[in-house]
């Protein structure tokens, strides 16, 4: 499963780029109207920054304003992957913007059956919201669940993004039913990181290796000396 971010903060992209894990990004204009500057410039930055498909987001109701968003949107730079939201106006917008080769992430889906439109429609991918059906008291592993196994039968192409991600628990989910993204904040990729076995078990090779300061010693000479480090 490959990892978006879902962020509008171009410093959150520049940070957590660096670990190489990140395939794409994914802004809303929730996510864009908490941040400064001009937003084209920023979903730019981001877009060089992940160098994948990073969405933007349209924001008209009528089907040919919201055709013209994503034209728009799309002129941005060669990564945008124009975002809709799902509604009949919004059907009718992907399958516009898809017919003239722009990829379309139709999002707010919440069910299969909103799924299925999406991708008749011609959506590239399909965004399902994981932690809205949880705060709804409705299972959202069973629809992400119902999602991936109704277009694996159906020989569905659209990619599925686990989105509205919350916690690591949700990445994990839908990994495991077979997403393949998912849209993950800034905070939860963090989240991830951790493990209190991890931290102590670097511990006690820092104070082993230190217990031996000749082995110190050494590591440094052989850095000072490989070829590599004259790389910089
Ligand atoms: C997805 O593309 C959306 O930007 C996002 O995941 C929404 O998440 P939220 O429910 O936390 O706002």
């Amino acid at each position: 499963m490959r990892l978006f971010i879902d962020t509008g903060s171009v410093a959150e992209v520049e940070e957590i780029s660096r670990w190489g894990v990140l395939a794409g990004a994914t802004t809303n204009p929730s996510l864009l109207a908490k941040e400064h500057g001009d937003p084209g410039e920023i979903v730019r930055r981001i877009c060089d920054l992940v160098g994948g498909p990073v969405s933007a987001e349209v924001v008209s109701t009528e089907p040919a304003a919201m055709v013209a968003e994503g034209r728009a949107l799309r002129e941005l730079h060669e990564h945008v992957t124009v975002k809709v939201p799902f509604d009949e106006a919004g059907l009718e917008a992907t399958h516009t913007l898809t017919g003239e080769g722009i990829a379309v992430n139709m999002t707010l889906v919440f069910s299969a059956n909103q799924a299925m439109l999406a991708a008749g429609a011609g959506a590239t991918y399909v965004s399902c919201f994981m932690g809205r059906l949880d705060d709804i008291s409705v299972d959202s592993g069973a629809v992400v669940a119902e999602i991936v196994e109704c277009f694996r039968a159906t020989g569905v192409t659209s990619e599925i993004i686990a989105a509205s991600i919350r916690h690591p628990e949700h990445v994990i989910t839908a990994a495991s039913l077979g997403c393949e993204i998912a849209t993950v904040p800034g905070k939860v990729l963090k989240q991830m990181l951790e493990h209190p076995l991890t931290a102590a078990g670097a511990e006690r090779f820092r104070a082993d290796w230190e217990s031996r300061p000749e082995f110190g010693e050494w590591l440094r000479g052989l850095v000072e000396h490989s070829p590599a480090s004259s790389k910089g």
